[in-house]
């Protein structure tokens, strides 16, 4: 059975380009008005402990596209909410539905109800991890600079769960990456390790700094996302501060490549981690990000259900 809960463990390097082809593929039908009900009579259970507008939205839309259903639980609706166990969940909805896609705070929720379920599990973002989000990533890379492998993203920012998947992500596609963060707020040793680990095989180049205009330097793609996380509004004042240096604005975005594009998983804020001339600029591609998260979704989806 196929998960994709983790992209460094559960995505093999034949696994993503099988993805990324398909992902190409899904797109390609979905403009041409083709019919492509791959998953006909499917269904998806989609519990949310956390907001979302596009992961909501483009696994909803994408299994409808594929001939399939998706249900939409909010914690606030479903008992796990008050307090069923995820053993409980995972085993009632093993007996219902053919997949579960889940976005939550803790990541080893979404592991139990892996284990303890007999469906594929989906990470639809934890604390630690936005696996679905790097796939629709790389796709529009790949769409706006033809290919992956020897191009060098930079990260700014917090080492959040997108810095960490952002690592896993590159690291299997041959792309360098720097990531500059705050000493304090940088990427656990974990993803750092597991990215040099697929670095090793790919040639990649991972560079850990606190210096952001050294990790944009000579950059093909600037990459920010949110100071403050799900789960950390009561931290916003102080992250303010904190990431201030940070921030990406046309002053950082002329050390990297002139052709650079610029990335944000979304949502932004403008006039913190971005500027309003850079998000709404010509390099901007975050609106083609965005739309691919339905095509990348929908390649995991065929993949874990049909693979
Ligand atoms: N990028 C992303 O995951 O967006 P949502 O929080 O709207 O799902
Ligand atoms: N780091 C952000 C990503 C949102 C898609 C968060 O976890 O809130």
């Amino acid at each position: 059975m196929k998960h994709y809960i983790d992209f460094h463990r559960d995505v093999s390097f034949e696994d993503l380009d099988y993805l990324l082809d398909t992902a190409i593929d899904l797109k390609a039908k979905t403009k041409a008005g083709i019919e492509h009900h791959l998953l006909k009579g499917k269904t998806l259970a989609m519990i949310f402990t956390k907001s979302s507008t596009r992961t909501r939205v483009s696994f909803e839309v994408g299994m409808y596209q594929l001939g399939g259903m998706a249900l939409f639980l909010s914690n606030n609706d479903i008992q796990i909410g008050r307090g069923e166990t995820i053993y409980d969940t995972a085993n009632v909805l093993s007996g219902m539905v053919d997949g579960i896609m889940i976005r939550t705070f803790k990541h080893q929720d979404v592991q139990d109800l892996a284990d303890y379920g007999r469906i594929p599990v989906i990470n639809g973002l934890t604390d630690d991890q936005h696996p679905t989000q790097v796939l629709a990533d790389l796709l529009t890379i790949k769409e706006h600079k033809g290919a992956l492998k020897g191009l060098k993203m930079a990260y700014l920012g917090d080492g959040n769960n997108m810095a960490n998947s952002l690592l896993h992500a590159c690291a299997k596609a041959g792309m360098d990456i720097s990531v500059a963060s705050p000493k304090a707020y940088t990427c656990p040793d974990k993803y750092v390790l597991e990215a040099q680990e697929d670095a090793k095989v790919t040639g990649s180049k991972i560079v850990m700094t606190e210096d952001p205009f050294e990790a944009a330097e000579g950059a093909d793609v600037i990459y920010t996302d949110t100071w403050t996380s799900m789960g950390q509004e009561a931290e916003k004042a102080q992250r303010v501060e904190i990431f201030k240096n940070y921030q990406v604005n046309s002053k950082l975005m002329g050390v990297a490549q002139k052709d650079a594009i610029f990335m944000h998983c979304l949502p932004a804020y403008r006039g913190y981690e971005v500027t309003e001339d850079v998000i709404d600029g010509p390099q901007s591609v975050v609106f083609d990000e965005a739309e691919n998260r339905l095509h990348a979704h929908k390649a995991i989806l065929v993949n874990c259900f049909l693979n």
